[in-house]
């Protein structure tokens, strides 16, 4: 799938590129009904909330489970992060932010950047995120908040925050987003089911928690050009992926196929 020069241009100057109904809803329910055996499962890839045993992220799916490692090789969000990066892109990171109903905790303001160049030693911001929502986004449920343009920054200064929530992030302070949102101003990028979200590795974002009976399941592919990999191993190999093979894409219905999609 090739993204139209108008797509590009937006994705370029505001730092986001939000495609409703990338995935159909046949699509959607066949990832959703993986979910409930994932969540269920007590590994270490399953990070739960600080306050208590609700599913926080489950990462590194797409290893272990056919249906989301069809996912992670489909050429509607692989061809776009190969356009959008100038060429073949790997995994560096794949999860499944479950964001449960009552239970879902707060993303405070960070650039995914700013870890994956911290922690990680990844060269250039030459990543992005491939984000497709698995329940409908709305305005109650902990919309992820852009602030748009803020890609352009570079990397901004950041404190390591291990106390907040259950999983530690480098975290932009208060000040700093002040400024940037007098700039840039925020959006919220809502809409059903199947959405697709792509974004910059350096724009700001966060989210709010989900006080509403609904969960807000948001899946992030994160890809990154395959000369732009990691350098260093600190963080576990199910956070950032040290295979840094080219991402075939698979056919267009992968998902749709009565045998599970092939393993990675
Ligand atoms: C993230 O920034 O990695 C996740 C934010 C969210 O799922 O709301
Ligand atoms: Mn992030």
């Amino acid at each position: 799938m090739e993204l139209s020069a108008a797509q590009v241009r937006h994705y370029e100057e505001e730092g986001y590129l939000f495609l409703p109904d990338l995935f159909a809803p046949a699509e959607v329910a066949r990832l959703r009904a993986e979910l409930p055996a994932i969540f269920a499962q007590r590994r270490e890839e399953n990070v739960r909330e600080k306050t208590g045993d609700a599913v926080r992220s489950a990462f590194a799916v797409q290893t272990y489970n056919p249906v989301f490692a069809g996912l992670a090789h489909h050429p509607r969000l692989i061809d776009p992060a190969m356009q959008l990066t100038g060429g073949p892109v790997y995994i560096h990171q794949f999860k499944v932010n479950a964001k449960a109903a009552f239970d879902g905790d707060i993303w405070q303001w960070h650039q995914d950047y700013g870890t994956w160049a911290r922690d990680d030693l990844m060269p250039e911001p030459r990543a992005l995120n491939l984000a497709v929502f698995l329940d409908d986004v709305t305005e109650f449920n902990g919309a992820l908040m852009f602030i748009p343009r803020s890609h352009k920054k570079g990397v901004i200064e950041a404190g390591h925050d291990t106390i907040t929530t259950s999983y530690p992030l480098w975290t932009i302070d208060d000040d700093t987003i002040r400024k940037l949102v007098a700039a840039g101003g925020l959006v919220a990028p809502k809409g059903p089911a199947g959405s697709g979200l792509l974004f910059h590795c350096n724009l700001v974002h966060g989210s709010p928690g989900n006080l509403s009976p609904f969960d807000r399941t948001i899946v992030y592919i994160s890809a990154c050009h395959v000369e732009n990999h990691i350098r260093r191993f600190k963080r576990a190999e199910w956070i950032a992926h040290r295979d840094f093979t080219p991402i075939e894409p698979l056919p267009d219905d992968c998902l749709l196929r009565e045998a599970p999609p092939a393993r990675p």
